[in-house]
């Protein structure tokens, strides 16, 4: 499906369908009103009007708002994509509204069909989107065209990621993830790519990551993809934890927790599209991404509870939980990426604990870190790309309950409660003192993957994550 936007006027542009966004409001003044009624179509948000003998598809929304504009043409493409209609138009509801449109259509399209014998076609072919806005002006066209441009590229990386999240863990192995970032770096000349195999690991020291993927026939891989413009604004570090399968290892998942655990790779896909979407948008920043790929298995030669790690940094690990695995693996990647990349800011994504959600809900990101002022960009950046988060905060309290009487640390917190909280404060040992105030952690594992439609998302991975760091990176990079 293409998204374009023409410099015409709505109803110079020749298409299929005309797709209008109405609140309760504009329903009043408009030509169709007393056909709506009859309908009993009011308007109300994510409801929408199907008028195919006068070629219009009306859809509701409480208010003229980006995210409620995201979730209503989600709802609109998704009624229409498959009806046989080649082309649709649409107008522009102000640039602020733009890049909404664009998430709405393209996320809102996306349906994963890889395993369907009969695939979900869809038949929809373009889109088009009138700089006329509303109350007929015409918008600035350069702004609008570079506001949907960069939205397109960001809503497909997106769409990549969740493809890889959805793929089941059979066709989606540690190597997998080493095979698309080469792809990746084939396709797009400025991205480098360097896979360390487990021979690399073990020469790196990275014991906590070879462990949790021991038992696995799928051997552990190491990504990293570099984009280095010649006179980059800064340097930031984006790393992932690539669980391609979280059975829990010995202290074994119930079989109802081990469903969806191939969403476990979430945080490295997510970090995929990122890179995807920051060599194709020409960012002015260095980007590195580092996905730690393993598979969580029990077997004769698994990890145990007792055991004791070494992980890179030297610090040693007592585990008490194996299904603790991706702090495990987060820690060596994240000392890693430190030492061979002096970045400015430093971001890990990963679906680390059930903690989260219930602390936040299935639809938020938790972010942690000790900086106040980062924080707040990203609560910035969570406004303007739409992706709902919520800041846990850390403290001593908390920290102490990963003490080990046998190692420097524990991998999992003596009391249950904010669980979210006491992962990240684990990670926290692995982050140098001079990169304290320049690291954050997301956890993804609500926002990550649904099984029940919400916002532009259907069933499946939602790719959480990519939009939300390239607002960020744009609005508080790129100048
Ligand atoms: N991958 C899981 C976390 C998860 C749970 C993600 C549900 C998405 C949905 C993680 O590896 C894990 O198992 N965490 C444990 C931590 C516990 C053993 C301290 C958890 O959340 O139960
Ligand atoms: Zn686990
Ligand atoms: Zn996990």
């Amino acid at each position: 499906m293409n998204v374009e936007l023409k410099a015409q006027t709505i109803a110079s542009i020749e298409a299929e369908l005309l797709i209008e966004i109405l609140t309760p409001e504009l329903l009043e003044n408009h030509p169709h009103k007393h056909l709506c009624e009859r309908a009993g179509f009011k308007a109300k948000q994510d409801t929408i009007n199907a008028m195919h003998s006068h070629a219009r598809l009306l859809v509701g929304v409480d208010e003229l708002k980006p995210d409620l504009i995201r979730s209503a043409v989600a709802v609109a493409i998704k009624a229409i994509k498959n009806f046989g209609y080649k082309s649709a138009k649409i107008g522009s509801y102000g640039l602020e509204n733009a890049s909404a449109i664009v998430d709405g259509l393209i996320l809102g399209q996306y349906s994963f069909n890889e395993y369907k014998s009969k695939h979900d076609e869809v038949l929809i072919k373009n889109i088009y989107i009138s700089n006329e806005d509303i109350d007929d002006e015409s918008l600035d066209y350069e702004l609008l065209e570079q506001a949907i441009h960069n939205a397109t590229i960001i809503a497909n990386a997106t769409n990549m990621s969740r493809d890889m999240v959805n793929t089941i863990p059979h066709d989606f192995t540690p190597s997998t993830f080493a095979y698309i970032a080469e792809e990746l770096a084939q396709t797009h000349e400025d991205l480098e790519c360097l896979v360390l195999d487990e021979n690399a690991l073990k020469d790196e020291n990275m014991n906590a990551m070879l462990a949790v993927g021991r038992a696995s026939v799928h051997k552990s891989r190491l990504i990293h993809l570099s984009y280095k413009p010649k006179k980059p604004q800064a340097v930031v570090s984006l790393v992932g934890k690539g669980l391609t399968y979280d059975s829990g290892g010995l202290s074994l998942k119930p079989s109802t927790s081990m469903v969806t655990m191939k969403m476990d790779k979430a945080g490295g896909c997510a970090v995929m599209g990122m890179m995807k979407a920051v060599s194709e948008l020409n960012l002015d920043i260095e980007v590195h991404g580092f996905i730690g790929g393993v598979e969580n298995m029990i077997g004769g030669d698994a990890y145990k509870p007792d055991d004791v790690l070494a992980s890179r940094s030297t610090k040693t690990i007592e585990v008490r939980n194996t299904d603790a695995e991706g702090r495990l693996v987060l820690a060596d990647v994240l000392d890693y990426a430190q030492e061979k990349v002096k970045a400015d800011y430093i971001f890990d994504f990963a679906t680390l604990t059930g903690a989260c959600m219930v602390a936040l809900g299935q639809y938020t990101t938790g972010v942690m870190g000790h900086s106040n002022k980062l924080k707040h960009q990203i609560f910035q950046a969570s406004n303007d790309s739409g992706e709902l988060v919520g800041t846990l905060p850390f403290n001593r309290h908390l920290k102490k309950l990963l003490k080990s009487d046998i190692a420097d640390i524990s991998n999992v917190a003596s009391k249950p409660y904010g669980g979210a909280i006491t992962a990240g404060l684990f990670l926290d040992n692995f982050i140098n003192d001079d990169m304290k105030d320049k690291w954050l952690h997301f956890d993804i594992a609500g926002s990550a993957y649904t099984e029940s439609a919400w916002d532009c998302y259907g069933y499946g991975a939602t790719g959480s994550g990519v939009r939300l760091i390239m607002s960020w990176l744009q609005q508080n990079i790129e100048k």
